[in-house]
């Protein structure tokens, strides 16, 4: 079985340093190129027969066959009897895609042409607000009505020639309060994200806002805009169907920055560049639907990230953008990884016989160094680690810095490949201790190395190249979900708090008493009662 093989390669190979695999052609055939993105992944201990297991599992596990599922609309996430087609929403000139003997393609490509109209009115000052131009685009939303236009928003920042953007998400009065503290409700758009309309976060901050803007403005929801798949319950809430955005439930949340749900984005960075970032992705799917697994990024990603997660039982993965403006990219994948793929139960309704996704976690380079990068290199677990690099900044003037920062994130790799041996830091401070205190100040010194990565490098981090990266790591997701044999595409693990915390509340608000809670539960409540609560 190829799990077998694999574990019983990793346990021939895993005590060689992978540095020495290093040769003249390793670079070159441990990397792979898509429409200027390269992701190097020769800084670890995969060899050609690690990579050949790897590809046979994805073949074994019917990576294709579901590949082309998904991509025409087959019912992949089945405990929802849904498809799975973000992808349609980037289709842009790639022709019909069905579902239910029907082609999606013309009610999304009607939807976006609606968006890109009213996000043009926005920007030029064809709608306004009650108090002239709008200055303000608030979005309300939470999980993948937040993160993903919100990451997208700061990731742009270079190209963002609109009205300021605002994210508000957590159901903290202090976010929205904070937020709305800033803006003029007669200029305001307020942007309700939810693909439900139903999660208590986002409807308590939108009746919040509405509160907000009532104070100021005669008619309420004229600056209001709904971006969801449930038109009745927006049109409840009092929002003009001329401005509600919808979506088809086969849009998973985290899935969905692609179409209405980027409203802001494409406010912020106008139709043309918003075309620009599905381009880029649409690059990304159709280079995943056709490249052979050697030389398809998302599929190497995605093996990578078993090897090191399933095999050599790395737990975590660290993905670390030198890229500042990708500030928000970990927090992103948090979401589309581990709602996708942390799951302990396989298709079928079985106990999952592998561990589930890794835990996905990161902060950009240079700030990481000064933090956590200490466990990354001496600590006694391993971290993959995942960078990614432009090679030029939007800040011309500044390109010295840049450089810098570029230096930065290729020597952490080295670093981690490489580390200190004993006799190295011994050299490094004889001139300072001798003995066996240099001995012991040598020992705190050492680096052990072998630590792997990956690179994810690219020209310059622009609307095309923001649409390749996500979608990179969605098809990533997929891959390893299918080789995990999960679904990847519910969420049923969000479900349980949602109801426990929903039962609690009149419990807090005190018009409920504290039967049948445990005994911790209790305390604290009584804790915070005494509190004020
Ligand atoms: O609770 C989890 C979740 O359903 C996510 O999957 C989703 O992105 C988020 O909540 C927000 O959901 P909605 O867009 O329906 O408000």
């Amino acid at each position: 079985m190829v799990w077998d093989k694999l574990r019983a390669h990793n346990a021939a190979t895993a005590d060689r340093r992978f540095e020495t695999l290093l040769d003249d052609t390793r670079a070159a055939d441990f990397s792979a190129t898509a429409h200027d993105m390269r992701l190097d992944y020769a800084k670890t201990n995969i060899d050609a027969a690690a990579r050949a297991l790897l590809c046979d599992l994805l073949d074994q596990t019917g990576v294709a066959a579901k590949r082309e599922a998904m991509f025409t609309g087959a019912a992949i996430n089945d405990t929802e009897g849904r498809a799975v087609l973000h992808t349609a929403l980037r289709n842009l000139d790639g022709g019909p895609v069905m579902v239910d003997g029907g082609d999606v393609m013309p009610g999304i490509m009607d939807t976006l042409a609606r968006m890109e109209d009213f996000a043009a009115a926005v920007r030029d000052g064809g709608f306004l607000g009650q108090g002239g131009a709008i200055t303000d685009v608030v979005n309300i939303g939470i999980g993948g009505s937040d993160l993903g236009p919100a990451m997208a928003v700061k990731a742009l920042a270079p190209y963002h020639n609109g009205p300021r953007c605002h994210f508000v998400s957590n159901v903290d009065p202090a976010d929205i309060a904070g937020v709305l503290r800033d803006c003029d409700p007669a200029t305001t758009l307020v942007i309700v994200a939810s693909k439900t309309f139903t999660t208590i976060e986002t409807m308590t901050n939108a009746r919040t806002a509405q509160a907000w803007m009532a104070q100021s403005v005669t008619d309420t929801g004229a600056q209001f805009v709904a971006l969801s798949t449930a038109a009745d319950k927006t049109a409840a809430f009092g929002i003009d169907p001329a401005r509600v955005f919808g979506f088809a439930d086969w849009v998973g949340g985290r899935y969905s920055l692609w179409g209405p749900i980027g409203l802001s984005l494409m406010i912020a960075i106008g139709p043309d560049a918003f075309r620009a970032f599905l381009r880029g992705a649409q690059a990304m799917d159709v280079h995943f639907r056709a490249a052979p697994w050697h030389e398809n990024l998302p599929a190497l990603l995605a093996a990578v990230g078993i090897w090191h997660n399933q095999i050599c039982g790395y737990p975590t993965r660290a993905v670390l953008p030198y890229d500042n403006n990708l500030s928000r990219l970990p927090a992103y994948l948090q979401q589309l990884e581990m709602e996708s793929n942390g799951k302990g139960v396989a298709m079928d309704g079985s106990a999952l016989p592998v561990a589930s996704g890794p835990v996905v976690w990161g902060e950009p380079g240079t700030n990481g160094q000064h933090a956590f990068y200490q466990l990354i290199h001496q600590g006694t677990g391993v971290v993959p680690c995942e960078f990614l690099v432009a090679a030029r900044g939007h800040e011309d003037d500044l390109h010295h810095q840049h450089q810098l920062l570029v230096a930065n994130c290729l020597a952490q790799s080295e670093a981690l490949m490489r580390g200190r041996s004993l006799d190295e830091a011994r050299a490094k401070i004889a001139d300072k201790f001798t003995g066996d205190e240099l001995d012991r100040q040598a020992r705190h010194r050492v680096f052990t190395g072998n630590r792997p990565s990956v690179t994810i490098a690219y020209p310059q981090l622009t609307p095309f190249v923001l649409g390749q990266i996500i979608a990179l790591y969605e098809h990533r997701v997929f891959v390893e979900g299918v080789v995990l044999g999960l679904n990847s595409y519910d969420q049923w693990g969000v479900e349980l708090g949602k109801e426990l915390a929903t039962a609690l509340q009149p419990v807090i608000e005190g018009s409920k008493g504290l039967e049948g809670k445990d005994a911790s539960t209790a305390a604290l409540v009584g804790f915070l009662r005494q509190n004020g609560v």
